[in-house]
């Protein structure tokens, strides 16, 4: 009997783990996503124009990714395309997964036609939401969808649960074929042609032409709290957007918390993601209100000066016939309202609570001071350009403007090919300084070069950005892969270590991974480089990427095993 009792004991205990060991996952609440992306041609329709464009299942915008934080996600790309094709998840963090981070030429060789590649990823310590889109040339125009990122399972929000959730994704349409857009840019050196629409979850909406039926409504109840999950995957155009008769508290950007606020408007970059809570009015009102989404630009250049609308409609049972209800308007900042910008960004303001700390770096190893903005390229000979004075247009950081290698950056370093790919001498200052945001020089002509900013493990760095006014001052929405950063100081003018940063926040900072450096201006960031990979920084003003407005750090293994990175995986395409 004794032994029968102490034998079975042992027994029950392994039996019991060996549960507990097989479903560990659903245990602790995490899981692995898996989706099938297959790229693939398709006709839409908007403004009375037919075209065809490069979808994912054929859906435009792309289907929604949906995970918990802890999740693994595995996304298998299938090519059936003409064009090589790389998808990027914009903001995750990519810890030791800089295989799957997806920047073409940069973290993998794109996926080529007939070909498929799994990006496989976890997402830890986020939650809010992201997204992804296409990383080669301009395809991400009609390749981009949400990443929705929930909090682990029983966790609640930090603030009081939505009655539900939509996502909200601003995007950008061309009746014409994009790629050709970008391709004779960049051969005659002049500006792309500008967009024909702005859109709300695709839907340019009624303030166009032909476009009324191809609008967005949300559908709403009376004393409810949403959620807007908002995106902007607009190419070239930071954005306001504003709800008429409605406040929006803000609660979330780029996947992590932030101390709420209120405000009529928001501006929001491309790149960035901005979760608010819209609170409907308590009893169902006889009104529409229209919501908009319009530029706010500094440049010199052209740009689409339209905007986009969509509608709040409340579900009332005495309302049938929404056609006759009166209709608000919003009433957004006018285009360059650079005032609003500087008011509503210091606004952002990390949680930092005990379950949300921000772990700002409070001493830093590596200070280093970059100069981004427009220059040009000198025309080559019997060809006449149409950028600035004849040149072509270009772009650079610390007058490096960036050349693609033929061949994935991140390959090279690892298996020590980096010779004749890429060099680790990027400057940490500015070559030569001028009054960068004074009368510009004469000489507006940029380097090349392909050059990574090589940092040792776990190095603490802050990098100010310098705006510079060489073709004249400009917003420019930065962004990192494969980090958040602390935004610790903003301001106007030339930088001056002496008297700006005794202003700097290092206590509730905004944490994210796009950051406008003001035009004229600039923004101070914070980062401990503690995931080791290539990774790539640029300005998500998608034609500046393509003029060279962009760079790479190298990010050295650590010493001890999780500190470096694995192996790339055996489906890793080639160039
Ligand atoms: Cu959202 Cu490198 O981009």
């Amino acid at each position: 009997m004794a032994f029968s009792l102490l034998s079975s004991i042992p027994l029950a205990l392994f039996t019991f783990m060996l549960i507990v060991g097989l479903s560990k996952a659903q245990q602790i609440g995490t899981a692995t996503r898996h989706y099938k992306f297959h790229i693939r041609r398709a006709n839409v329709t908007r403004l009375c124009h037919t075209k065809s464009i490069v979808t994912v299942n054929g859906q435009y915008p792309g289907p929604k990714i949906v995970a918990r934080e802890g999740d693994r996600v595995i996304v298998e790309v299938f090519n059936h395309v003409k064009d090589n094709v790389t998808l990027h998840w914009h903001g995750v963090r990519q810890l030791r997964s800089g295989w799957a981070d997806g920047p073409a030429y940069v973290t993998q060789c794109p996926i080529q036609t007939g070909r498929s590649y799994a990006y496989n990823f976890t997402i830890a310590g986020q939650r809010g939401t992201l997204w992804w889109h296409a990383h080669i040339s301009w395809l991400r125009a009609t390749l981009y969808g949400p990443i929705i990122i929930l909090p682990k399972l029983g966790v609640p929000y930090p603030f009081a649960k939505p009655y539900k959730e939509v996502p909200m994704v601003f995007g950008e349409w061309w009746n014409a074929d994009t790629e050709a857009v970008i391709n004779q840019a960049l051969n005659t050196g002049g500006g792309p042609n500008v967009s024909d629409a702005y859109t709300i979850n695709g839907l340019p909406g009624p303030l166009y032409n032909c476009s009324s039926k191809d609008t967005f409504k949300l559908k709403v109840k009376p004393g409810k709290t949403y959620l807007l999950r908002i995106i902007n995957a607009a190419l070239n155009d930071e954005l306001f957007f504003s709800i008429a008769n409605h406040t929006l508290t803000t609660v979330d950007v780029d996947a992590v918390y932030v101390k709420p606020f209120d405000s009529d408007t928001i501006l929001i970059s491309p790149g960035q993601t901005t979760n608010v809570l819209l609170r409907t009015k308590p009893v169902g009102p006889s009104a529409t209100y229209l919501m908009a989404a319009r530029p706010y630009a500094t440049g010199q250049g052209t740009f689409d000066n339209s905007t986009t609308a969509g509608l709040l409609e409340y579900q009332n049972d005495h309302n049938k016939s929404i056609k006759k209800l009166p209709l608000f308007k919003p009433t957004l900042p006018s285009i360059n309202d650079t005032s609003f910008a500087t008011k509503f960004t210091n606004k952002l303001r990390s949680l930092a609570t005990e379950k949300f700390p921000a772990n700002v770096p409070q001493s830093i190893d590596e200070h280093l001071y970059f100069t981004v903005g427009l220059g040009s390229n000198p025309c080559p000979k019997n060809q006449t350009c149409q950028g600035p004075n004849g040149t072509k247009f270009a772009a650079s950081v610390n007058n490096v403007s960036f050349t693609m290698p033929t061949t994935a950056l991140l390959q090279a370093h690892y298996f020590g090919q980096s010779n004749g790919v890429y060099r680790p001498d990027f400057p940490v200052n500015p070559l030569h300084y001028f009054n960068y945001t004074g009368t510009p020089p004469n000489n507006t002509l940029v380097g090349k070069g392909t050059k990574l900013m090589a940092l040792r493990f776990n190095t603490s760095v802050e990098l100010v950005m310098q705006d510079t006014s060489i073709l004249g001052a400009e917003s420019h929405p930065l962004h990192l892969h494969g980090y958040n950063f602390f935004v610790v100081g903003q301001g106007f003018g030339n930088y001056d270590p002496s008297k700006d940063q005794a202003h700097f926040n290092l206590v509730d900072p905004v944490e994210r991974n796009t950051v406008g450096v003001p035009p004229g201006g600039w923004v101070a960031i914070r980062f401990r480089a503690d995931n080791p990979g290539v990774w790539f920084m640029h300005c998500h003003l998608e034609v500046h990427t393509s003029w060279g407005l962009k760079m790479a750090w190298l990010v050295l293994d650590g010493e001890l095993p999780n500190q470096k990175l694995p192996p790339p995986p055996a489906d890793l395409p080639k160039c």
